[in-house]
C-alpha cells in the first residue's frame, strides 16, 4: 500500500534528522516539520476519511504509531540536548526552579520605640493622656518656669546645648509640665514621651541624646502615696513582674519633696551585675510633688491643688528589661544588636 510506505518513509527520515540535530532550535523546527499542522503526517490524517473503509483502521493505527515514535524521539533528543547545555553552564547560571525563593528581610521598630509604645499603652489604660512638646525649647520652659531662675546653681546639674539664638535643646521632658498646665485645667493626668539632649561625654551609661517619659498628675489632695502607687503599677506592667522600689531623697528644683526612685535589679536578683554596677539597685527615675512655684507658673493655685511629677529614662527602661549594659548601643546602628529585638 502506497500510504503505508509513505508513513514508513516519514518515520525513517524523522529518525535520521532528529538524530543529527544539534540544537533545541533545530529540534523545534523538526517538530513542526513532522508533527505540525502543515506536516505530511497531518495531511495523511486529514485524508484518512477518503480511504476505503477496509484499510482505514490499519492506516489509522500505523499513523498513530509513527506519530508516537516521532514524539518519543523528539522528547529523548530534547532531554539529551538540555543536559548537555546544563553541563556547560557555570554554577551561577544554573537555576533550580524548585528551590524556595529568598524571603526579603523586613525591618522592625527600634527597641526604644517599642518600649515607648508599650509605656503609652500602660499609661493610657490608667487614664493618662499622651502629649508632646518641642525638642528645641526656650530657657523659660526648660528652666525658669521649673523654678530654676537665671544663675541658679541647679542649671549646672544638666549640661545644656544652646542654640545661637539663645534657645536650647531641652535637657529633659519636664518642659512639658508648664506647657500642659497652661492649656489644661485640673484634674490633669498626662505623660509626655520624648527625646532630650545633654552636653555630655558619652560612656556606657551616658548619651548626649536619649529619651524620657514625663508624667504629671494634678488634682485636689494628690500625695506621695499616689505617686508611689502609680509608679509601682506602671513598673510592674512594664517589666511583667513584681518590682521592689526604693525612694531616696533627690534634689530637683521643680519638686518638693523630690526623690530618686530605684528598683531592685531583677537581672541578678540583687547579687550584683554589670547593669546595676554591683549594687543590686537601678536608678529608674526622678520624681516628687510639684513645687508650688511650678503650679503657679502653670496658673494653678497651690492652695487648692497639688500634684506629682516624674521623669523616667526610656533608654534605662529598655536596658533593664533586656540586661543591656551599654547605652551607646541604641544609636550604634549595629544590626547585630538591633535585630535581637
Ligand atoms: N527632669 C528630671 C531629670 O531629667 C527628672 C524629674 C522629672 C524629676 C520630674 C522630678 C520630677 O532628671
Amino acid at each position: 500500500m502506497e500510504i503505508l510506505k509513505q508513513l514508513e518513509s516519514i518515520a525513517k527520515r524523522a529518525e535520521e534528522e532528529i538524530g543529527r540535530s544539534t540544537s533545541l532550535k533545530e529540534l523545534e523546527e523538526l517538530r513542526i516539520k513532522y508533527l505540525g499542522r502543515k506536516s505530511e503526517m497531518t495531511g495523511i490524517l486529514k485524508k484518512l476519511g477518503e480511504l476505503p473503509p477496509e484499510i482505514r483502521p490499519r492506516v489509522g493505527k500505523v499513523t498513530n504509531e509513527v506519530k508516537e515514535k516521532i514524539s518519543n524521539l523528539l522528547r529523548k533528543k530534547n532531554e539529551e540536548l538540555s543536559n548537555q547545555i546544563f553541563k556547560t553552564l557555570g554554577e551561577s547560571e544554573r537555576i533550580d526552579i524548585t528551590e524556595p525563593g529568598n524571603v526579603p528581610e523586613i525591618g522592625h521598630l527600634h527597641p526604644i520605640t517599642q518600649m515607648r509604645m508599650e509605656m503609652e499603652d500602660i499609661f493610657t489604660s490608667m487614664g493618662f493622656t499622651i502629649v508632646s512638646g518641642p525638642e528645641v525649647e526656650t530657657d523659660y520652659y526648660n528652666f525658669e518656669a521649673l523654678n530654676i531662675p537665671q544663675d541658679h546653681p541647679a542649671r549646672d546639674l544638666q549640661d545644656t546645648i544652646w542654640t545661637t539664638d539663645g534657645n536650647l535643646l531641652r535637657t529633659h521632658t519636664s518642659c512639658v509640665q508648664v506647657r500642659t498646665m497652661e492649656k489644661l485645667k485640673p484634674p490633669i493626668r498626662i505623660v509626655a514621651p520624648g527625646r532630650v539632649f545633654r552636653y555630655e561625654q558619652t560612656d556606657a551609661s551616658h548619651e548626649h541624646t536619649f529619651y524620657q517619659i514625663e508624667g504629671l498628675m494634678v488634682d485636689r489632695g494628690i500625695s506621695v502615696a499616689n505617686l508611689i502607687a502609680v509608679m509601682k503599677t506602671v513598673l510592674k506592667e512594664a517589666f511583667h513582674q513584681e518590682i521592689k522600689v526604693r525612694l531616696r531623697p533627690g534634689y530637683f528644683p521643680f519638686v518638693e519633696p523630690g526623690f530618686e526612685l530605684d528598683i531592685n535589679c531583677f537581672l541578678c536578683n540583687g547579687s550584683g551585675c554589670t547593669v546595676c554596677k554591683h549594687t543590686g539597685w537601678n536608678e529608674m527615675l526622678g520624681c516628687g510633688l510639684v513645687h508650688p512655684n511650678v503650679l503657679r507658673a502653670g496658673n494653678i493655685d497651690p492652695e487648692e491643688y497639688s500634684g506629682f511629677a516624674f521623669g523616667m529614662g526610656l533608654d534605662r527602661l529598655v536596658m533593664m528589661k533586656y540586661g543591656i549594659d551599654d547605652i551607646r548601643l541604641f544609636h550604634s546602628g549595629d544590626l547585630r544588636f538591633l535585630t535581637q529585638f
